[in-house]
């Protein structure tokens, strides 16, 4: 069996565990290619026999824009999908909407799981020095026994559908939980006000010097270096890669990230820089 994994990550965390299933995967005989949605063409999916989708949750929901690259996934949908969540502190009920959109798209959701990571909207305004982000530095995400579990939990429910062991046609919506089908609307109008509210505060300072990295490695080419300086957009995705990967740490949003923690991905190496291109 060989199964694609597709991912968006912002700031490491989503394409870490990705990558964990597939290392765990390949532990198993399966073969399986793990790849950014950046850089994988939709279209291009022959010779995949099932879907693992993963995606950090922005409150409470997949980020908007991976809408439209479901849409374009058109040849897995008679396959099965396995779809899997990063969180810093609560999805509310981001699973559950996501394989209702999985659904809608035509696809299959064969299971689901959700993982708590580092929190990257909290980390950039927390102080270097902080407890919280002590914890963060002091943790070995790769050997957390809550994160290989729900790897394994994935793992096996690849193994029992290619096995034959269940009906591959029983579908397994993540559960609703009820307590946050009232908190999800509240929590839709405080992210878009806080999108309103800061998409226009982003701004390189005057320690900036220019290397184009930011513009090169946003997802939603919402960065611009004209002349030495940098412009953003109002296409901007919030996925904090930007602030986070600035090598001087000149990317700032509004005052409050000034001095603050960047983070680098929860094995602190991630590179977007270096995602693979594959077609
Ligand atoms: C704009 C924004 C909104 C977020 N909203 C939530 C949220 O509602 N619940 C939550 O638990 N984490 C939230 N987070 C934290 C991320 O989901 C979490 O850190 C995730 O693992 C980041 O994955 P990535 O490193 O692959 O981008 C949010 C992060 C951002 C940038
Ligand atoms: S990554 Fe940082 S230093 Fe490089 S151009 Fe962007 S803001 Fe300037
Ligand atoms: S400008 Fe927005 S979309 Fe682009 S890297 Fe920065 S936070 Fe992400």
């Amino acid at each position: 069996m060989t199964v694609l994994i597709l991912y968006f990550s912002g700031t490491g965390n989503t394409k870490f565990i990705a990558e964990k299933i597939s290392r765990k995967l390949e532990e198993g005989d399966y073969t399986t290619e793990a790849s950014s949605v950046e850089t994988f063409d939709p279209e291009d999916v022959d010779g995949y026999d099932l879907l693992v989708f993963g995606y950090p949750v922005h409150g409470y929901e997949m980020p908007s824009f991976l809408k439209s690259y479901l849409s374009d996934l058109s040849l897995l949908r008679s396959k099965g999908v396995i779809v899997y969540s990063t969180i810093g502190y609560n999805g509310g009920n981001s699973l559950r909407s996501t394989a209702e959109i999985l659904e809608t798209e035509g696809f299959k959701v064969v299971g689901s799981e959700e993982f708590r990571m580092p929190g990257n909207d909290g980390l950039i305004i927390s102080g270097k020095e902080s407890d919280t982000v002590r914890e963060v530095l002091d943790t070995d995400y790769n050997s957390s026994p809550v994160i290989n579990e729900k790897v394994s939990n994935i793992a096996q429910r690849i193994g029992e559908l290619a096995g034959n062991k269940v009906d591959e046609n029983e579908v397994l919506k993540p559960e609703k939980k009820f307590t946050y089908v009232l908190l999800t609307p509240l929590m839709k109008l405080a992210f878009y006000l806080f999108e309103k509210i800061f998409v226009g505060k982003f701004r390189a300072d005057e320690s900036c010097v220019a290397c184009g990295l930011c513009e090169e490695i946003c997802p939603a080419d919402n960065i611009e270096l004209n002349n030495g300086k940098v412009a953003f957009g109002d296409d901007c995705y919030f996925c904090l890669r930007c602030i986070n990967q600035c090598p001087v740490e000149a990317i700032q949003i509004s005052r409050f990230t000034e001095g603050k923690f960047r983070f680098k991905g929860p094995m602190g190496n991630y590179r977007p820089d270096l995602l693979e291109q594959k077609n």
